[in-house]
């Protein structure tokens, strides 16, 4: 495990960590889900938080048994759907979404001249960053064109490593969904999963909130 000296660089997901589009999320896939007779379950949520619009309608079809009930073609569709319902609630996000603690531990990290980016695996992150108002902070986001495999697979943290120039032992992952943790954890930066420790126990370091994130907070539990 690398020191807390050595780090340079702070990779952020984004749903869950700096705002809670998540809830956007889930709402309308929700509305998908029913749309196409598949009753929503609470274990979905859990199972598609993090995932990519794609992986997270495949994930929905084979719990409800559908998942060879539509071609390619249909699929693409009905994300697209659930994209225009998605970026609707969007319309009313602004800069009190943002989470608890977050804008104090922006502004710690920028103090302490560490580096941030976006690492999220929505294609919408840069729309969000704009209407939270946080473009100042988040120059940098991971973009989602020049990846192969999203989350859980490494390659969106290892980019954003990457593209802060910084080596993987140099940064700290944070993120809410288990496929986000398990990201991190295969891009082999030291991961911070924020929620309720139990779910994301695959997390180097648990916070339960956003509150807790403060640099005093991470140092003092880090792993030995
Ligand atoms: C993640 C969300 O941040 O982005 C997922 O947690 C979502 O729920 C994924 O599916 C992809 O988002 P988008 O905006 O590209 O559909
Ligand atoms: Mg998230």
């Amino acid at each position: 495990m690398t020191d807390f000296s050595k780090i340079k660089g702070v990779l952020f997901d984004l749903n869950g960590i700096i705002t809670d589009s998540w809830l956007y999320h889930s709402k309308s896939w929700r509305q998908i889900a029913e749309s196409i007779g598949i009753q929503w379950r609470s274990d979905l949520e859990e199972a598609i938080k993090g995932r990519d619009r794609i992986d997270s309608l495949n994930e929905i079809l084979r719990v409800g048994g559908l998942e060879n009930k539509y071609s390619e073609q249909e699929k693409e569709a009905l994300a697209d759907k659930k994209n225009d319902i998605y970026q609707q609630m969007l319309e009313i996000m602004n800069p009190n979404d943002i989470l608890p603690g977050i804008h104090d531990f922006l502004a710690e990290l920028r103090a302490s001249n560490y580096q941030m980016i976006i690492a999220s695996a929505s294609a919408n992150a840069p729309k969000e960053i704009k209407k939270l108002e946080l473009e100042n902070y988040f120059p940098l986001i991971v973009d989602l064109k020049g990846i192969k495999h999203n989350k859980p697979a490494p390659d969106v943290y290892l980019k954003a490593a990457e593209m802060l120039h910084l080596n993987v032992d140099q940064c700290i992952g944070i993120d809410d969904g288990v496929v986000g943790v398990e990201s991190i954890n295969a891009a082999n930066v030291v991961s911070i999963g924020v929620g309720d420790p139990t779910v994301l126990n695959m997390a180097d370091i648990n916070f339960k909130s956003t509150k807790e994130l403060t640099l005093a907070n991470i140092r003092q539990n880090w792993p030995k």
